[in-house]
């Protein structure tokens, strides 16, 4: 079977090694995808160098370079369509997507949280908070989760989940660092099922088929 690679888009605040990891397995390979544009509302974020180091279009596109939501968000669709995205990846943005964004992309925005949502989500969620929370709850198990966006924040159906241990003695960076390894190892393999058209989304549940004709939820693996 040929299948044509999947035309991303990846929005991030931050530093970029989710976007590393996605450009990694593109060039090993193990993704066939391309990534035709980056953004970002940091104008100093690293996964701008990152793009451009690789010849990717590398955006700063802010709310407050336009006069209103709206006009970010048409915008922003206009980028999009510009380079025929079928799939927007957010890795590590910080910013809320405009309601026409998600509604023109619904179930075509994936977004990664390094925990296992629902726990530890939402607002204020992100970065080291989120394993300081982890750690301060004693839970036994983190993990990683890869799921399609809506309109609320670490919300919408879950596509993949992994499990991380959280050890007696570990640190909010200690355990950053582990979850962020298998971030890496997931969201591209995750993509490429997208890549592969073996996802289906009915209602909140999302399914992955087998390369067979059956279908199964991805848990842990
Ligand atoms: C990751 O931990 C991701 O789960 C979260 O933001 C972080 C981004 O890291 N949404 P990076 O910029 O990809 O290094």
């Amino acid at each position: 079977m040929v299948i044509t690679p999947l035309n991303l888009a990846v929005l991030a605040s931050g530093g970029g090694t989710n976007l590393q990891a996605v450009l990694d397995a593109i060039a090993s390979g193990r993704l066939r995808a391309r990534v035709r544009v980056v953004i970002s509302n940091k104008p100093d974020a690293g996964a701008l160098d990152r793009a451009r180091r690789h010849d990717i279009p590398a955006l700063h596109l802010a709310r407050d370079q336009f006069p209103t939501a709206d006009a970010f968000a048409d915008h922003l669709l206009a980028v999009l369509s510009d380079y025929q995205i079928d799939l927007i990846i957010l890795a590590g943005y910080l910013k809320k997507l405009h309601p026409r964004v998600v509604q023109a992309y619904r179930h075509r925005v994936l977004n990664i949280h390094p925990a296992l949502l629902p726990s530890f989500g939402g607002k204020g969620m992100y970065g080291i908070h989120v394993h300081e929370a982890v750690i301060a709850a004693g839970v036994k198990v983190s993990g990683v989760t890869v799921h399609l966006s809506d309109e609320e924040y670490d919300h919408g159906p879950i596509v993949a989940q992994r499990p991380v241990p959280v050890l007696d003695d570990d640190t909010p960076e200690s355990l950053a660092g582990r979850v962020l390894e298998v971030e890496h190892q997931l969201y591209p393999e995750i993509i490429q099922l997208f890549a592969e058209g073996r996802v289906r989304v009915d209602g909140r549940r999302a399914y992955i088929k087998d390369e067979g004709s059956g279908v199964r939820s991805q848990g842990s693996a």
